[in-house]
């Protein structure tokens, strides 16, 4: 295969159907869960099982068998050949990519644990109850509440700027054909 024809399949490649809806699925709850966790009663301060409570811990701990899945799905289905970008850069998205992935677990793993702590039932999307992960009271809930609510949830924070930001700077800047990778419908 030549070199023009080699680059234009490897700028046309996306993921795959499965891979781009567990994409936008993952975005759209964490987006929720950034909204649901401020908007709702301070845990710390107002320990009642407040309805908008109920919804963070529905929505995030669906999130998690969402995202258990979507890494199941993404070690067993091969990516499509990396975009033809610096071997640095291309490095540094990888390093981004990893680390979402490992936020998006110990995020809803830090926050299960302090919700079990708190004597919170915990029912992914409010149907399939999980059990406690931490006795109630025990004090590394209530550790690993404060890290989900004063560390992870800057440092998650962060690595969605950087990564949306990546996203917008090749679409808009750059103008070449990484974004639509993981477009619906692409
Ligand atoms: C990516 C997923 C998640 C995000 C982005 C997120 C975000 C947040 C935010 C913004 C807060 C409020 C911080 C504050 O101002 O105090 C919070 C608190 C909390 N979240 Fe989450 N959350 C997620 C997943 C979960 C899950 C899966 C659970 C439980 C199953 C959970 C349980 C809690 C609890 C119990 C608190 C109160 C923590 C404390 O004060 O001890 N969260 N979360
Ligand atoms: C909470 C929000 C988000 C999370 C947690 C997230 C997470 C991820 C992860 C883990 C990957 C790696 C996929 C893999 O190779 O297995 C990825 C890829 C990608 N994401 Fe996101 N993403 C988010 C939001 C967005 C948004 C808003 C955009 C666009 C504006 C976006 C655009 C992309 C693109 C284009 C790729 C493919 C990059 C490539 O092919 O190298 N993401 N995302």
């Amino acid at each position: 295969m030549n070199a023009i024809a080699d680059d234009r399949m490897v700028s046309t490649a996306t993921y795959d159907p499965v891979a781009r809806g567990l994409h936008w699925l993952t975005a759209l709850l964490v987006l929720a869960e950034y909204i649901v966790g401020n908007a709702m009663p301070h845990v710390r301060l107002a320990p009642p099982f407040a309805f908008l409570v109920q919804v963070h811990l529905a929505l995030g701990s669906g999130l998690l068998l969402v995202v258990l899945f979507r890494i199941l799905w993404r070690l067993t289905h091969r990516p499509p050949p990396p975009p033809p970008l610096p071997a640095l850069q291309r490095r540094l998205a990888g390093a981004t990519h990893f680390l979402l992935y490992l936020t998006l677990i110990l995020m809803p793993l830090a926050g299960w644990a302090s919700a079990s702590a708190h004597g919170y039932p915990v029912r992914a999307f409010g149907i399939l109850s999980l059990p406690a992960l931490v006795p109630y009271r025990a004090r590394l809930g209530f550790i690993l509440g404060m890290i989900h609510a004063d560390v992870l949830y800057w440092i998650f924070l962060a690595l969605i700027a950087m990564h949306v930001g990546a996203a917008l700077y090749h679409r808009f800047v750059k103008r070449d054909s990484v974004l639509s990778r993981m477009l619906p419908g692409a």
